[in-house]
């Protein structure tokens, strides 16, 4: 059998089981299994595949179609360029979340502060350290922490951290709830918190989501969190300092009156690639 006719055995079982993403899901599992990028996997599609990699290929579809989740089969996941690993013990990475860091950047830049020690920064909630991370890597001169409540994920950040600046690398990564990991004199603060509302984790958790249930639930309304973020953050950033929380779905009039409340000033709201609004974004007067 050819790799061209595995993929499309592959990505016809999963389109009827449902994925969005059938052809794409296909690719990535055969890539997986060949060791291969998926450039190479595309240039090889006349070649012919050994019958113990279509196996463990098809084993591999087998759990994509049972609802596992591509990443996690695969421990790996691509964001904001760059591949991050990832296990049962973090969120996977979503792209709409590349939008917190652009917007970091573009904050750093502009405040003439992405290539200055001066900069401390702190990415809370950080998960795999997606987030943190990538801002990190795009902004080389700035003062890195990132920090969550769940040590198993930050065991999955500090790969991430070795993955992508070396065994000898710089970036504080701690332990701590909400911000309290953070030090004083921020100039950026960034946050993806848990903002799912609870009954919808419930009803996540009855379709088969294997998602850390910490990384998601938001409570009753998804927006416990974010009067705590908001109060911990002005107390820890500079005049001037910026603090871009990622939000879900219908809770940008909510976070922001939250952070109007703490004092902070020039609100502003973004927009994801579906039209929702996804950041809110506040500065320290
Ligand atoms: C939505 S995930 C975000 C992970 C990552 N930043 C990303 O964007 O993919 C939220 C993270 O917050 C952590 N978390 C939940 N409650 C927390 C709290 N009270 N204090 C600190 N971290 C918390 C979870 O362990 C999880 O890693």
């Amino acid at each position: 059998m050819t790799i061209r006719a595995a993929l499309l055995e592959g990505s016809g079982l999963l389109g009827k089981a449902g994925p969005d993403t059938p052809f794409l899901d296909a690719a990535l599992l055969l890539a997986h299994v060949l060791d291969f990028s998926r450039t190479r996997l595309l240039a090889a599609m006349p070649e012919e595949l050994p019958a113990e990699k279509f196996e463990k290929f098809m084993a591999l579809v087998k759990r994509r179609v049972s609802g596992e989740a591509v990443a996690y089969i695969i421990r790996e996941k691509e964001f904001f360029g760059h591949s991050f690993y990832v296990d049962y013990r973090v969120l996977v990475p979503r792209p709409e979340t590349e939008l917190l860091v652009e917007h970091a950047i573009e904050v750093l830049e502009n405040a003439g502060k992405s290539g200055t020690e001066a900069a401390i920064c702190h990415d809370a909630f950080c998960g795999s350290g997606c987030v943190g991370l990538s801002i990190a890597r795009k902004c080389p001169g700035i003062k890195m922490g990132l920090s969550d409540k769940s040590l198993d994920a930050l065991e999955v950040c500090k790969i991430n951290a070795k993955k992508l600046f070396g065994q000898d690398h710089h970036i504080g990564i701690s332990f701590g709830n909400i911000l309290a990991a953070a030090p004083g004199g921020l100039a950026l603060v960034t946050a993806n918190p848990p903002y799912v509302e609870a009954s919808f984790v419930d009803e996540m958790e009855k379709a088969g989501s294997l998602e850390p249930r910490l990384a998601l639930d938001g409570g009753a309304a998804g927006l416990d969190l974010y009067p705590s973020i908001a109060k911990e953050a002005f107390k820890k950033l500079n005049h001037n300092g910026s603090l871009l929380l990622e939000i879900g779905d219908k809770q940008s009039g909510f976070v922001k009156a939250i952070l109007e409340e703490a004092g902070f000033i020039k609100l502003k709201l973004v927009k994801d690639m579906a039209g929702i609004d996804r950041l809110v974004m506040g500065t320290k007067p």
